[in-house]
């Protein structure tokens, strides 16, 4: 059997079991993507976990052998990821707009660090560490002046909510150095994110390697830790190249020996932050199609899962453009199926003209029940997408791993249909 069809069978039986919509995800995958890292960047750095790019609880758990560390953006997340298992002490809590309760919260359940983005958060968070009585250990956000060209999307280099900017951080580092109940373990940037090209990702490490050797040449105790956003991007759409992984790990590897050799960076964690790069191309969205229709010389296939299951695949997350998400018919790219490959349109089956999967693309001849699976799914999927909308059932979620597949869906337990 060769991958294709392995893959196929595998992704047909997952539809048979569990029904679609649904969200299939390969555990080899993630791990293969884990030690593909560690072994490009030779061990420099450690590797935290983004839960916002899938915080299923399951794949949460599954992350604890595969990333030393996790990144949360909300107290849910926090408290998932230790009901699945985490120690919090490897919990960091990123977010710009976090909430009171949800630090007070975060900061008694013992989390690793808190990813302070203001002042007025560190105020708050030395407040609270005050009157638990310890020291809470911290990492402040900066946001670069600057982002190289070639990243879908950026959080910083112009206005943005995230983090202190770099311009502002001669003012604010002191001023939250000198609250008492917190520790400032270092710094953390995530400037920007989807980038395909190594050149911009070695960029922006080394304006991050610029950052912290000014921050730390004044007169800060040496860091424990220092976060690099990764940005490593992942190919989402027909004609995207994957990024060459060892060419940015070649291209960074001297910058990152010179700094290590500095005596205030001896000791310091490197620590590498992401999501999709580990676990978006493990993911498989499914779909069946419902219903034809040739209109107007057009063929269109109507699914029974859409932009409600999958924002992203509709062009509707920071897409400028819609571009289509790689995608294949279940079974159709034997060699039966390429002989009538035609140009087809797939939609969703919301009341939307803007819930469209698919535009103009080449598929074997599509049929009532043909089963699709759109690639790349495995990260800002299901956690990006408006579930509610319409009130369809929410897609299951199938983890599949060396011992078999398990349904792991989490969202909209509810019998709603
Ligand atoms: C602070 C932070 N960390 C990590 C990530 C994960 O990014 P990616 O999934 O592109 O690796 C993001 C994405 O927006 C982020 O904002």
């Amino acid at each position: 059997m060769d991958c294709t069809s392995s893959l196929d069978t595998l992704l047909d039986s997952a539809a048979a079991s569990f029904g679609t919509p649904s969200y299939v995800y390969f555990a080899s995958v993630i791990e293969n993507r884990a030690s593909m890292l560690r072994e490009a960047f030779s061990g420099r750095f450690e590797l935290s976990f983004a839960a916002k790019s899938n915080p299923n609880p399951a794949i949460l758990g599954f992350m604890k052998d595969q990333a030393e560390f996790l990144d949360v953006s909300s107290i849910g997340e926090f408290r998932t990821a230790v009901a699945m298992g985490w120690d919090a002490a490897r919990i960091s809590f990123t977010g710009p707009g976090k909430r009171d309760f949800e630090i007070r919260q975060a900061i008694e359940g013992g989390i690793g660090e808190l990813i302070l983005e203001s002042v007025r958060e560190a105020i708050f968070a030395d407040k609270v560490a005050g009157e638990l009585g310890l020291m809470q250990p911290v990492l402040i956000r900066i946001a670069p002046p600057t982002v190289p060209k070639g990243f879908g999307d950026q959080m910083a280099g112009r206005p943005s909510a995230f983090g202190i900017d770099w311009e502002d951080a001669g003012r604010d580092i002191p001023a939250i150095a000198a609250l008492s109940n917190l520790r400032i373990v270092g710094l953390h940037i995530y400037s920007g994110t989807q980038c395909l090209k190594p050149q911009a990702i070695c960029e922006n490490y080394r304006n991050f390697l610029d950052i912290f050797r000014q921050v730390y040449g004044r007169g800060l105790a040496p860091p424990e830790k220092l976060v690099f956003g990764s940005g490593l991007g992942i190919p989402y759409h027909d004609g995207d190249m994957p990024i060459d992984l060892d060419a940015v790990a070649t291209g960074i590897s001297a910058d990152i020996e010179e700094f290590k050799a500095m005596p205030q960076f001896a000791g310091t964690l490197l620590v590498l932050e992401l999501g999709r790069y580990l676990v978006g191309e493990a993911g498989y969205f499914l779909t069946r199609i419902v219903s034809i229709k040739e209109s107007r010389g057009v063929r269109i296939g109507i699914c029974d899962g859409g932009m409600n299951n999958h924002l992203p695949a509709s062009g509707h997350f920071g897409m400028v453009m819609h571009r289509n998400y790689a995608m294949h018919k279940v079974g159709g790219r034997g060699s039966a199926g390429l002989g009538n490959v035609e140009k087809v349109n797939l939609v969703g089956p919301l009341c939307t003209s803007i819930d469209r999967l698919a535009i103009g693309v080449m598929l074997p001849r599509i049929e009532e029940g043909d089963l699709i699976a759109i690639h790349n799914s495995g990260a800002y999927g299901l956690t990006a997408s408006p579930v509610h909308f319409i009130s369809h059932t929410p897609p299951r979620e199938v983890l599949i791993e060396v011992a078999g597949m398990r349904e792991i869906t989490y969202i909209g337990q509810l019998p709603l249909a």
